[in-house]
Order: structure tokens, then sequence, then C-alpha cells
């Protein structure tokens, strides 16, 4: 568990609490769906937890529901995470989901059965038996799977609820005991009966109440915040982002404009206009003692004739170490009548699958020393660490935050220095079967290791769909690179070089105005609503007049771990490469037609 963590557990037990007592608690056995469930009974207004899977049973006494999440191992491998076997007899309903299901099975008598080649993807399940479980729930029903293993033998007392043409166990159940399992995930979306198979669960299953929306708890976090400020004042290092925002805007009611302080280190990498919006919405929204420290000069100049990624990003945490520590003495935020505030959310402060990454970036920049410091003895306020990004724009909004602001695109700390390729020497391009393969390397990730490999840009487009098809078979077929990019305004690449270019004042506005043109035509067309994030990228690739390319990521995503390249409508992309082709000193645009893995969301 996270320092984080520990943090909010030690201010919850001061006293007053946002949340109630869970009626749920949902047992994490180390998958990367742990969260999803989680967010999903949340979604159905009846507050979750989410705890280790070995949580002693007698810690859940008083919960209405158990869940067992999935997870990636299988129950007869040494070290696989188990639950205390005790939690089937507490009274709470049990629905172990995946992995769940076949633990569940396994520790109370039944077998699994080792799958060979597992199933993945959709299947329809076939109820066998009427069971409370899917009352309203027509089939066959779409169902999404993923899975090696199955249920093989029941244990005593289970019946068979369901099945789908591969899995003989898709659902099975003691109803004496109201111990239910399912090998499929009703927690994702394409599931489509999911939300029906949760509700029937939580509220026809396990006697749930209604108990749960985030803009009810406003007060609450209010009364906690004044409760462990005590007669400290409080302050911020806000980033822009929606959490931090947030989280100061709810110390601003709490305690009012005089003692919370807002800083923003302005680092001369963020996008066109950044530091005049974040002022005008932070006096927007009543925050008097706010303040902008300028260190675009220090950051610049550290990061002058750097090409490596891993180094670009190493320097810029140091010199926000640096400059944090500045601040921390000269404003004398140290000594005892200040605590920091932090715009911590749930998924930070729980190491599960799908969370581990999120918590190494946060933890990145915390870790200045006085701010170790201020961690390891309690002053820190974190008013939402115990809710999802979700939950905390329903609060946002409740507040009074504009939906604009709360409905922005996640942008990663280091800004536009990791979307700012550079390469260290110059090269050509090389003429292969497909198209040409372009020597600028940018970071992928495949199994669990990071990639640094050069583009592929192929030939000529075909159209959306054998694009994606293209790029999809060629990138699995080859280790010569990570990417697949193609040129939506075809230029012959015979006549691009690769220029040795480091992180230069003129490279970094280029990129600014081309991530400019995307955003306000993103915004204007509605294209930013219907992708999660959309990255604009500038590689040194061009001619002596033109030296770098202008490339576009738009994706899907849920949480950022996975992703998927999205098409854009041609209309848009027509006009986008029009003007990004006006900017001086761009020479071609880029599309990735890449998903997340084996590409990662930023290009670095
Ligand atoms: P990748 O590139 O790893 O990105 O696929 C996944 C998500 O993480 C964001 N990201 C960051 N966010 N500080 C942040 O706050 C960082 O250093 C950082 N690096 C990547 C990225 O924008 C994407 O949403």
């Amino acid at each position: 568990m996270s320092t984080t963590s520990i943090v909010s557990n030690a201010a919850r037990a001061a006293g007053a609490s946002p949340t109630p007592e869970p009626q749920v608690t949902v047992l994490d056995t180390g998958g990367q769906y742990c969260h999803l469930i989680t967010r999903k009974i949340r979604e159905l207004g009846v507050y979750a937890e989410i705890r280790p899977s070995e949580t002693p049973a007698a810690e859940l006494s008083g919960r209405k529901a158990i869940v067992i999440s999935g997870g990636p191992c299988s129950v007869y491998e040494p070290g696989s995470p188990t639950v205390d076997p005790a939690i089937f007899s507490t009274g709470a309903a049990v629905l172990g989901i995946c992995y769940g299901q076949q633990l569940m099975a396994h520790l109370l008598g039944g077998t699994v059965t080792k799958g060979d080649r597992g199933e993945y993807g959709l299947a329809y399940l076939e109820v066998r038996e009427q069971s409370p479980l899917f009352r309203g729930v027509d089939h066959p029903q779409k169902i999404w799977m993923s899975h090696r293993d199955t249920v093989g033998a029941l244990p005593d007392g289970f019946r068979l609820l369901a099945s789908t043409e591969t899995c003989g166990t898709a659902a099975i159940a003691d109803p004496e005991r109201r111990l239910y399992g399912v090998q499929f995930h009703p927690e994702v979306v394409h599931t489509e009966c999911g939300r029906e198979i949760l509700t029937n669960f939580l509220f026809g299953i396990s006697g749930c109440q209604h108990d749960w929306n985030p803009k009810h708890r406003i007060s609450l976090i209010e009364d906690q915040i004044r409760e462990v400020a005590g007669g400290r004042n409080v302050f911020f290092f806000v980033s822009g982002g929606v959490d931090s925002t947030v989280a100061y805007t709810l110390c601003l009611r709490a305690l009012g404009p005089e003692r919370v302080r807002g800083l923003y280190v302005d680092t001369g990498l963020m996008r066109e206009g950044e530091t005049p919006y974040v002022r005008q919405l932070f006096a927007s929204l009543g925050a008097t003692n706010f303040s902008v420290e300028d260190a675009r000069e220090r950051f610049l100049s550290a990061l002058s004739g750097v090409h490596e990624p891993e180094r670009k990003r190493n320097i810029i945490g140091e010199k926000f170490v640096e400059v944090q520590d500045e601040i921390l003495q000269t404003e004398h935020f140290l000594d005892g009548h200040w605590i920091l505030g932090q715009g911590t959310i749930y998924p930070d402060t729980i190491e599960s699958g799908g969370s581990a990454k999120a918590d190494l970036i946060k933890t990145h920049h915390n870790r200045v020393a006085g701010i170790q410091r201020l961690i390891e003895s309690n002053r820190i306020i974190e008013p939402l660490s115990l809710f999802y990004k979700d939950e905390v724009r329903e609060i946002g909004r409740e507040l009074g935050i504009p939906a604009e602001f709360l409905e922005r695109h996640p942008f990663p700390g280091p800004g536009l220095a990791i979307r700012c390729l550079c390469s260290q020497q110059p090269a050509a391009l090389q003429r292969v079967d497909d198209g040409w393969i372009v020597p600028v390397h940018s970071v992928g990730v495949q199994g669990d290791s990071r990639t640094y490999r050069p583009i592929l840009l192929l030939d000529a487009s075909r159209g959306w769909e054998e694009d994606y098809s293209r790029a999809t078979r060629l990138i699995n077929a080859s280790a010569d690179f990570n990417r697949v990019v193609v040129q939506p305004k075809a230029k012959d690449p015979g006549g691009f070089r690769v220029f040795c270019t480091d992180l230069s004042d003129d490279r970094l506005e280029r990129l600014r105005r081309a991530d400019d043109i995307v955003r306000r035509l993103c915004r204007e067309s509605g294209f930013d609503r219907e992708v999660w994030q959309f990255p604009v990228v500038l590689i040194p690739l061009g001619t002596e007049t033109a030296p770098d390319s202008v490339v576009l990521r738009p994706v899907h995503s849920v949480d950022g771990m996975t992703a998927q390249s999205v098409p854009m409508p041609q209309a848009l992309l027509d006009r986008m490469c029009e003007d990004l082709l006006r900017v001086p000193g761009v020479c071609t645009v880029l599309y990735d037609l890449t998903h997340k893995p084996p590409g990662t969301i930023e290009w670095e």
C-alpha cells in the first residue's frame, strides 16, 4: 500500500469521514478490472471499497456483499492470491468474478480445470437455470470473457446457472448460502447485461440500499478538511489538472480564501495559453492567494542539448523538486502553520494491476524531501482520496467549476517536452516493401517491457480500414519498428531526412502552434468529445527548409493502460492538415495507426 493511502486511512480513523461504512468490499486479486468493478457498483448508488484479497473476514463484518475480483493467476500456482475462507460464512452474499469464481470453487471443494488456449473476447451466454442473478436478463446474451482456466466439478451445494459454447461453467451458485460466481466480466461495457446482473446481485440478492451520490458528500468533505486542518493553513502545488483544482476548491470553500495558497509552476513546457488560463480559472473560483512561479528559463536551459527521453524526464523531475524545495523554504511552508493539500484520487492510493503506473507517475513529482517530511508527519490533506475521477468531475460540477475545464483531456506533467522528439544524429530513410523506415526512435510497450524503435511510414493510405489492418499485421511481424504511421496528404518521402536536433525554443514553439491548431479544430468540431486523449507530437523529419513533421495521435481509452488509435472524420482531417502545413518549419503531417500495446499513448 502506498504512503498516501496510509495517510488517508489515518485521516479517516481520526473522525469525520466523507464516505459511509462500505456495504460492499471488492477483494483485489491483482486484476486490472478491480477498480472497474468498484466504480460500477458506486455508479449504481452503493458505496464500495477495495481491500487486499487476504483481508481477514473479521474485518469485513457488517458488509452486505463481498466481490472477489478477477486476476491474472491460476489457483494452483504457488503464491497465487487467495481469500480468507471465512468470508463465505459471514452472512454477506459473495460474487466471484473470473479468477474470483475459480478461487471460490477451489476453496469450497470444487475443481478448476487448466485451459490451454483460453477464451478472450465476446461470447454468448445461455442461461441453464433461472436465478435471481439473471432476473430480467434475456438469453443468449453478449458477454465478455477473458480467461484460461475454468471451474470443473462444482463444490457441494452449487448448481450450474449458465454456460457458453466453450465454457461449461459460465455462472454457478449456491443460492442457499448466497454464493455466486461468473466466469465472464459483468463490469465491462461489452457485457451488455452487466449492469442488470450487478443490480440483481446488489439489490435483489445482497439487500444493499442506495447510499451513494458523490454530490451529496460535499459538506462532509468540507467538515473533514476543517477537522484535519485544525488551525493550520493549506498550500497546494496546483497543476491545472482536474483533481488538484477540485481538491483546492473544496479547501477554499471549507477554510476561506485567506487560508488556502495555490502555487503554479510555469515550466515553459505547457500548451499555448495555459498559464493565463489557469490564472483566470483560479481567479474565477475565488482564489485570492494564488501565484505563478516563472521557472521557464530554468527548465529550458537544463534541457538544452538533451535528446534521450528518459534523461528529459529525469531533468524535468529534478527541476520540479528543486523549484518546489525553494518555494517551501522561501514561503516558510515547512513551519507548523501549514499543511500540504493534494489532489490524490482513489486509484492512486491502491496498488492493483490497473493503477500501479498511475502511482509511479504521481509519486515521481512528489518526492521533494520537504514534501516527504510533510507526508511522514501526517501534515497532508487529500480530500479526494476516496473518490474516482468521474466522481471528482461530478463534485466539480456541483461546485460550479466550468464543464469545459472538467472535461479536459489528461495532459502529462512533463508537458510538451516529451512530445517534442529529438535525434542525436542525422539519418536517411530506408525503403522497405511496405513503405519507409523513419529512423526516429520512440517509446512503445510490449508485454511488460519498454521498446525504443524506429517508425514505419506506410507507402500510401488505402482507407482507414485497410490501413489499420495493415498496421496491425506489419507491427506484429517485425521487431524493426514499434509504430506505423500514414501520411493523410501524400508527399514523396524520398526527399525527407532525419535531422540532428534537441529541444530548442523554436521547436517547442512550433509544436505549441501545431497543438493549438489541433485543439481548436477538435473543440469547434466536437471531435474532442469523441476521443479520450489527443497528443500532437513533433518529430525531426523533413527537409532543409521544413525540418519537422507533426504526428496526430487521437486515442480511445478507459484508463490509459491500453488504447486504440481512432480514425478521424475526413473533412476535419483535411482542414487540420491544411492549417498544420502552413506552420513555418512543418514538412508533413503523419497519422499514428498504432494501438497500445504495442505503442504507448505518448511518443517520447
Ligand atoms: P503512455 O504514454 O504510457 O501514457 O501510454 C498513458 C497515460 O499516462 C499519461 N502520462 C503521464 N501523466 N505524468 C502524468 O501526469 C507523466 O509523466 C505522464 N506520462 C504519461 C499519458 O498522457 C497518458 O494519458
